[in-house]
């Protein structure tokens, strides 16, 4: 079987990767960690939830940093904030789907101003001594998908690698990916920097087709890795021609215990155990009968009483 090498990222998603997560995800094969997004508003107003959502640890390497806004100062200031907790990158979200951002002019807002977006991705690369990448979408609607001419403006004024959610605004998560556009930009004879495909990997095999289709340097798995960090071991054997066999019902509570206890660490129990509610459905996809846990899992309290359930 040919072998194919490249690395596979796990998609930023706010209130899913935090550190406890991310570092599950690299254990089993990520390749390349980012943070949840952050409001340059907020980080230049050096809001202390912030400042907690940039934190990483060393063995999250690479790790960047991702930051969204919609002015020039904010993003510039927040990028020099960033830039001092050492990331590997810092990445601007330009794809952000929600009203609540869009109507400030951020996320994907600024497909609808491709001047202002090289401006302000300009600002942002002179701003700091660290590589720069983008994460946006292919346009903002269906009669307006500007992405291969985008990708070529922003890597004139120094981004380093760009990652394409193969969906326009419009579309937010509706639809099905078109990835026809990611392996354009790729294919662009004037394209030199990395490319990253995102959308809709939801298996190793269309991680490894999708890599050998579009011709893209890196994939980036966002929800099919939501409760299920063992996609990324399975794309890993996959890429090197080997097979992987789905996890048992044991080591699936065992991986859930670790990620209650590394949020702990950070988050404190609380947050550790409401936090990982969103999160039993992509643990056990499968597993027989396991409703009548799952419904208990929804009112316990403490770590200890989640034990007791999934072990029970
Ligand atoms: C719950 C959730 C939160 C997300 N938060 C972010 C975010 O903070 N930054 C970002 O660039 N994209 C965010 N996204 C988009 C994902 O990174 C990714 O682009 C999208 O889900 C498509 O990839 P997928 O089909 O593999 O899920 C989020 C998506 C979801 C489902």
């Amino acid at each position: 079987m040919q072998q194919f090498d490249f690395p596979v990222y796990l998609a930023p998603m706010e209130g899913v990767t935090d550190r406890g997560f991310r570092r599950i995800c690299k254990e089993y094969g990520a390749d390349v960690l980012i943070s949840e997004f952050i409001s340059s508003d907020a980080l230049s107003r050096e809001v202390a939830k912030s400042f907690l959502k940039m934190a990483f640890a060393e063995d999250e390497r690479p790790f960047g940093v991702q930051i969204f806004g919609s002015t020039e100062e904010a993003l510039t200031v927040a990028a020099r904030l960033a830039a001092e907790q050492q990331p590997d990158f810092i990445d601007i979200n330009w794809g952000c789907p929600v009203k609540k951002i869009v109507s400030k002019g951020a996320g994907s807002a600024i497909l609808q101003d491709i001047p202002k977006m090289v401006r302000l991705t300009s600002a942002v690369v002179k701003a700091v001594n660290l590589p720069v990448t983008v994460k946006t979408r292919l346009g903002w609607d269906s009669s307006d998908k500007p992405i291969v001419e985008v990708a070529e403006r922003l890597q004139d004024v120094g981004i380093q690698a760009i990652t394409i959610h193969g969906r326009t605004r419009a579309q937010q998560y509706g639809g099905e990916a078109d990835w026809s556009l990611i392996g354009e930009v790729k294919n662009n004879p004037r394209m030199t920097i990395p490319v990253i495909g995102n959308g809709d990997i939801d298996s190793a095999e269309k991680a490894v087709a999708y890599k050998e289709r579009y011709g893209v340097d890196a994939v980036m798995v966002g929800r099919a890795a939501i409760g299920n960090p063992w996609i990324f071991r399975q794309i890993k054997a996959l890429r090197n021609g080997e097979s992987c066999p789905e996890p048992t019902y044991e080591e699936r509570v065992d991986l859930v215990m670790r990620h209650l206890r590394e949020n702990e660490r950070t988050k404190g129990e609380r947050s550790a155990v409401l936090e990982m509610r969103t999160q039993y459905s992509g643990y056990f996809r499968g597993v027989f009968n396991f409703k009548p846990r799952k419904i208990r899992l929804m009112s316990a309290l403490s770590i200890a009483e989640c034990e007791e359930i999934l072990r029970g």
